[in-house]
């Protein structure tokens, strides 16, 4: 339809074209020089850990975790991430750092890149909501939606989708108004479908195919527009062909550093206001380590192990916001 478009319209080639829509791997026929460019949010949002705890197993990582949790080491960890969040706002790599208290019962809610998908369109926030897969992470959403709409944030709910698990499936490029929307453990095709057509931006599917990598955020690193660092083993053939199109240069990371030391994981802050780059990432990796080095990033390794029990690290534990 979109070919259409442009044939029809010979003198529109223009860059709206390409929104919204959504686009499985071995669709996509447009470049990343034909998209707008997308306001980066700058804000991080922290869940505090007070109830954080293993009590079933959602992921490949929880499997024999129940009992075994260090509360007072996972507070610990967490206020370590937090302090370090807090000197790359002294640094200016971050505005603020913002906290929403946990909430009893809601054992998984620390995870706070999962609920919510925030997005600017102009001036306007928006914040679409999760259909969390697991019945007991759904009672975190409602915490979420009366915090962002208390800041000024148009809640924006799925019409089709089964499952939608925020910014733990759904990886913007970095720059532009492109997502890139994990799918097939916690989010459906049909959840893209909503989103693009809420944002009106377009998004690429692509399928997870290995039980470790769950969440796109858990094999899916960008790190710049033409720079990405993934897990191959966690896509298909179809869905590494388009990363390829997407990014000029991929840095693999092997799959065991990828599922021992959760540093697909990381978060890279890269903020264009003022050029600066940090990383924070789980210590331990090699591979990562480099490829972030390489790219300009200060990294800032810290310890989560706690809640790599849960089958998370530092991506999950923080929302990026406006
Ligand atoms: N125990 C949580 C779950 O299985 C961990 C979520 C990790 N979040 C992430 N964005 N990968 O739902």
């Amino acid at each position: 339809m979109f070919d259409q478009i442009y044939n029809f319209y010979p003198d529109k080639m223009t860059k709206a074209f390409v929104a919204p829509a959504v686009y499985p791997a071995g669709t996509v026929h447009f470049k990343t020089t034909d998209l707008e460019e997308r306001t980066e949010p700058l804000k991080v949002l922290l869940c505090h850990p007070e109830y954080f705890d293993i009590v079933d197993v959602k992921n490949a990582y929880m499997e024999g975790q129940q009992g075994l949790l260090d509360k007072n080491l996972a507070l610990t960890q967490w206020n370590e991430l937090k302090s370090i969040y807090l000197r790359l706002k002294e640094e200016g790599v971050v505005e603020e750092v913002l906290e929403i208290d946990g909430a009893a019962g809601c054992e998984d809610m620390v995870f706070c890149a999962n609920q919510t998908f925030p997005w600017k369109n102009g001036d306007e926030k928006l914040v679409v909501m999760s259909k969390m897969h697991h019945e007991s992470r759904r009672r975190e959403v409602p915490f979420f939606e009366t915090y962002f709409t208390a800041k000024g944030y148009t809640p924006l709910h799925l019409k089709n989708a089964t499952m939608f698990e925020g910014m733990g499936d759904t990886i913007p490029h970095p720059q532009l108004k492109l997502l890139y929307g994990g799918y097939g453990h916690r989010s459906d095709t049909a959840a893209y479908e909503d989103l693009s057509s809420l944002l009106q931006v377009p998004v690429i599917t692509l399928q997870l195919i290995h039980p470790n990598f769950y969440h796109l955020d858990t094999c899916f690193v960008p790190l710049s527009t033409t720079e990405v660092m993934l897990c191959k083993e966690a896509f298909t053939a179809d869905g590494m062909k388009v990363i390829g199109d997407m990014f000029s240069k991929i840095y693999e990371i092997p799959i065991n550093e990828a599922i021992t030391t959760f540093c697909l994981n990381a978060h890279v802050i890269h903020n264009r206001k003022n050029g600066k780059k940090a990383a924070i990432i789980q210590k331990g990796s090699t591979v990562a380590l480099k490829a972030l080095n390489e790219t300009g990033y200060t990294v800032y390794e810290t310890e989560t192990s706690e809640f790599m029990k849960s089958g998370g690290s530092v991506f999950c534990m923080k929302m990026m916001c406006y």
